[in-house]
């Protein structure tokens, strides 16, 4: 196949930051994708319905002037987290979540909650008001193997979680292992994931063999082959409570070329190409559209784009950095060739 047309996609999991960043990543979002569930994570993070607005608002000025994008909000959850917050997003059509960052765990989380039992009365209000909770999976205890933070997340923090609060609709974001697969395979259907693009395409070799590459590095970290397998296996059945969200994180190059580099693999200049050459090489194209467009409003309870999003056999060579002089932002697979190109019909 060298051409496919699908409803317009959503990226269910997207960081665009804020100033000059944000201006210079935005429109890669918006040329592909109708809509997308914008992480909380800026500094100060977003922890309030008034600070999502006028974030939002940041965000629609930065969009080219023709663009129908929305950015859908989400907000940082803190110990400081009140019940009252709960009830506003409840009632609050352009905030669609809370964001879970266990303390520490990864970049601009330090706000986040140490304690996942001095959440449990929001957990409580969320369940009840139907309030999704986003996770970020990882253990953050430093005495965890990196490679193993988000199977014990798992197994001592999440299922602890899903056993308390049944109903509560939860996103486990960003899976990087076969355990968090099987783990939102067995839950209940309110239980979802999103899975990225860098985790389907690449395994832990790609960092660190043959030279150290720190536009690989992202968290949670790649893991081995045979969990990049499972992930494809999940990205690829057609079974809805696996999505579309690719976590998208820009950092300057310098932060990123660093000997402490940042965690964050820059995708959404090319979200959907990468997807297609994923989904391609899996033989399983017929599986993009309910991956990419369908699944991720669904859970969300949105209506389903009705635009629709051309997918080309076209090869091209990725820019070796987008952003502006001073500012650049080196893409994942920067100067290598892709063999698809987005474009809306
Ligand atoms: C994200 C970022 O840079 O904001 N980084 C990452 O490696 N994925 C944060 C996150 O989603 O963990
Ligand atoms: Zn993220």
């Amino acid at each position: 196949m060298d051409s496919l047309t699908i409803t317009q996609p959503d990226d269910c999991h997207l960081h665009v930051r804020t100033g000059s960043v944000l201006k210079s990543v935005i429109a890669h979002t918006a040329r592909q994708f109708g809509r997308a569930i914008i992480m909380p994570n800026l500094k100060p993070p977003v922890t309030t319905v008034e600070q999502a607005l006028a974030y939002k608002q940041e965000i629609l000025s930065a969009l080219p002037a023709d663009s129908t994008f929305k950015p859908l909000m989400t907000l940082y959850l803190t110990g400081n987290t009140s019940v009252a917050e709960v009830e506003k997003v409840a009632a609050c059509d352009a905030v669609h979540a809370f964001k879970l960052y266990p303390a520490g765990a990864t970049t601009h989380s330090e706000q986040g909650v140490a304690d996942i039992k001095s959440i449990y009365p929001l957990l409580a209000s969320m369940e009840e008001l139907g309030v999704p909770l986003l996770v970020h999976g990882e253990v953050t205890d430093q005495a965890s193997d990196i490679f193993d933070r988000e199977k014990i997340f798992i197994e001592t923090i999440l299922s602890a979680v899903t056993q308390k609060f049944p109903c509560l609709r939860i996103v486990l974001e960003h899976l990087t292992t076969l355990e968090a697969v099987q783990f939102v395979e067995a839950a209940n259907a309110n239980v979802a994931a999103t899975i990225t693009p860098q985790h389907l395409l690449f395994n832990r070799n790609r960092i660190l063999a043959g030279g150290i590459r720190p536009h690989f590095y992202c968290l949670p970290i790649l893991k081995r082959e045979q969990h990049r397998l499972a992930l494809l296996a999940a990205a690829t059945s057609g079974n809805p409570k696996f999505f579309l969200g690719t976590d998208s994180a820009p950092h300057l190059t310098e932060l990123k070329e660093n000997s402490c580099g940042c965690a964050g693999c820059y995708t959404a200049y090319a979200a959907m190409e990468l997807y297609a050459e994923i989904f391609a090489q899996a033989d399983a194209l017929d599986k993009l559209e309910g991956f990419a467009s369908f699944f991720g409003a669904d859970f969300y309870g949105l209506p389903r784009n009705t635009a629709k999003l051309i997918l080309k056999k076209q090869p091209w060579t990725v820019p070796v950095h987008y952003g502006e002089p001073g500012q650049y932002i080196t893409p994942l697979l920067a100067g290598e060739t892709l063999r698809w190109q987005a474009a809306s019909a």
